[in-house]
Order: C-alpha cells, then sequence, then structure tokens
C-alpha cells in the first residue's frame, strides 16, 4: 500500500566557480544552501494533481494523462509529472502543496530546487513502501529534471543545479566533473572568511534570456572544431574560431582551468588566491562569454566597494545574484546575505 503522504525538500545552490561549462562537459564547484523548496504531496483518489504555489497564493489543476504545456512554476508541475510517467511511475492523483525561500530568477537555482523536490515527493508517494517499485538515482533524477527544464520551460540548462541540489554537503563545495558525472567533495574551510550573495535585483528567466543561445554558439564552436565537446578543445584552436565563437569557447576552456586552480587554492588554504579566481571569472563572464548587465555590474562594484577580495555573478547571467568572498572583520553590503554549504535534498515525514 503506497503512503498516503510524502514530502520533500531540495536546496537551491550557489556556483563557486565553474560557470557555463556543465553543458560543455566541463568542471565546476557549487555547493548546496540552506534556502530551498519544500512539497508536500497527498494522495487524493481522483485522477487529477492540485497544486498550489503557497507563496504565490496561486493554484493549478489537470489531469494526470497528458497534463497540457503551462507557463511560470505550474511548467515545472505539470513537467516533473508528465516526466515522471513516462519514466515509469505509477502516478497517484494528488494534491501538492509547494512553499519555498528561494528568490525565484535569482540566480540561485530555485527552478531546480522546485524541479526535485517535486520529483523526490511524487516519486515517494506513488513508488516508496511497495515491494518490488521503481527507485530513480540521484543522477536519473537530475536528468528527470533537465528533462523538465528543456521541454516543458523551454531552457537548454545543464546539470550544474540539479546534481548541486541533489549531492550537497555540508561545509563542502562539490567539484563536478560533466564528462564523467564524478563527484569529488572538496572540503570549504573558511574559518572567517565569509561567502555572501547579494541579489542584483534584476530577474532572468533561461528561456528567454540569451542563455540557449550560448550553449547553441558553443555547439556551433565544436562543430567547427571537430570535437564532441569543448573539453576536448585547446586554447589554441578556440582563438582560431571566428568571433564571437572564439570568445565563448575561450571562456569555457579557461573556466575550466579556473575550478581546477580554485580547488587547489582551497586545498591549500589560500582564500585570497580564491578571490583573484572569482574576479577572473567574473571578467570573463562579462567581456568573454557577455552574460553580465548594468545592473550586475552595479552589485559586484557594491561588493568590491565594500572589501570583497573577489566577486562575481553567479549562475547563467543576465541578471540573478552575485557572489563575493569576505576576509575576517570586513562587513559586506547591506542587502548581502552569508551563503554556506548545507545538505542536499532529502525526503521529509510526510
Ligand atoms: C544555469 C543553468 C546551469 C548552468 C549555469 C551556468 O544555472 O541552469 O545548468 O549552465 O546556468 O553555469
Amino acid at each position: 500500500m503506497p503512503p498516503r503522504r510524502a514530502g520533500a525538500f531540495a536546496p537551491g545552490r550557489v556556483n563557486l566557480i565553474g560557470e557555463h561549462t556543465d553543458y560543455n562537459c566541463g568542471l565546476a564547484l557549487p555547493f548546496a544552501i540552506a534556502a530551498g523548496v519544500t512539497v508536500h504531496a497527498e494522495a487524493s483518489g481522483q485522477e487529477r494533481i492540485r497544486a498550489r504555489a503557497a507563496d504565490l497564493d496561486e493554484e493549478d489543476e489537470f489531469p494526470l494523462a497528458e497534463p497540457s504545456p503551462a507557463q511560470g512554476w505550474r511548467a515545472f508541475v505539470r513537467g516533473t509529472v508528465a516526466e515522471l510517467a513516462r519514466a515509469g511511475f505509477p502516478l497517484l492523483g494528488a494534491r501538492v502543496e509547494i512553499t519555498g525561500d528561494v528568490p525565484q530568477g535569482a540566480g540561485l537555482s530555485s527552478s531546480a530546487a522546485l524541479e526535485v523536490a517535486l520529483c523526490l515527493a511524487l516519486a515517494e508517494l506513488c513508488s516508496s513502501g511497495a515491494p518490488g517499485t521503481k527507485r530513480l538515482e540521484r543522477i536519473d533524477i537530475a536528468r528527470l529534471c533537465a528533462r523538465v527544464e528543456h521541454d516543458w520551460v523551454g531552457a537548454q540548462t545543464g546539470l550544474l543545479d540539479q546534481l548541486a541540489s541533489l549531492c550537497g554537503q555540508l561545509d563542502t563545495a562539490l567539484l563536478i566533473d560533466f564528462r564523467t558525472l564524478q563527484i569529488d567533495p572538496v572540503p570549504l574551510r573558511l574559518g572567517g572568511w565569509r561567502l555572501v550573495v547579494l541579489d542584483s535585483g534584476e530577474r532572468h528567466a533561461h528561456a528567454s534570456s540569451g542563455y540557449n543561445q550560448r550553449r547553441a554558439e558553443c555547439a556551433q564552436a565544436c562543430a567547427l572544431l571537430g570535437v564532441q565537446s569543448l573539453r576536448q578543445a585547446t586554447a589554441e584552436q578556440a582563438a582560431l574560431l571566428p568571433a564571437p565563437l572564439n570568445a565563448r569557447a575561450g571562456h569555457v576552456i579557461a573556466e575550466n582551468e579556473r575550478v581546477r586552480a580554485t580547488v587547489a587554492a582551497l586545498r591549500a588554504d589560500d582564500l585570497p588566491a580564491v578571490g583573484q579566481l572569482l574576479n577572473a571569472c567574473h571578467a570573463s563572464l562579462r567581456d568573454r562569454y557577455q552574460v553580465s548587465t548594468p545592473t550586475v555590474e552595479a552589485a559586484v562594484e557594491r561588493l568590491l566597494a565594500a572589501g570583497a577580495v573577489g566577486a562575481r555573478l553567479v549562475g547563467g547571467g543576465f541578471g540573478g545574484s552575485v557572489l563575493g568572498l569576505f576576509a575576517p572583520g570586513v562587513a559586506p553590503p547591506t542587502g548581502a546575505h552569508e551563503v554556506r554549504p548545507g545538505p542536499g535534498a532529502r525526503l521529509l515525514d510526510g
């Protein structure tokens, strides 16, 4: 007998470094944060899903069989239900309640937190307890959520956000190699140093920003270079590409090296060096990948003016939050929130 109720929490994420590398089979170093999305689902005995986004005070209702497309948060719910059904889950009609404290479109992966929490809760509702029922590995959940982004939301995102949300660990960043999907924990020993995020106030949606275009440019660069992914290309080869592909590929190749250098600096407890790498990452995202905006630049300037040793936009860009690293005793500006690596997504009691 399946449980009548299931609940799950999935966190947002901050990516310390390694931006726009995930869909290029590269490296990134994210961590899960404390803020996230909670989903409670209760079987209703009807062939429908009734969902409520409590923070927005909005509802949605649709048939379990063949949900039709929708916009905003509804696209995530309908997409997750449809993709779970495609993956062979015998879904139950349910009432679904969603709450969260990750600001939407602020670069902290509210989308991944929503997809992952929905996926965990709905899969649990229909399968756990019953012997021989289907279980999803974390990587399968990440892939299923990515299909929701691609096919229901229209954003051709990679697996960075979902893997960070699913695999987060306390006081630890995750070195993810997107070529092999191997994840190595990297202890984040900050001592008295602080990582903070500051919301630029500019909202983004990857489906309508330049995100998909950047991904297409990387694919074009690969086609011209005759490689399957930019992981196989060198900086020298990238430099020969026509503009702007040379700059896009150049960013990705150098960014992988910055991720390696950041891991080395963290292992050596050299936080000033991490700050320099964050600055170099931001300059590359602004000038070569061209995903910054005047509003994001103003937020980075505020962090640097307050004394951050490093500051950069975080996530896909075109708005969202900026990340800053502060030495002990240096006060971040008003409005900045400290972030620390926390545990990954988990099931809750009912
Ligand atoms: C967004 C996407 C991720 C990743 C980052 C950029 O957060 O969802 O897959 O591409 O942008 O690093």
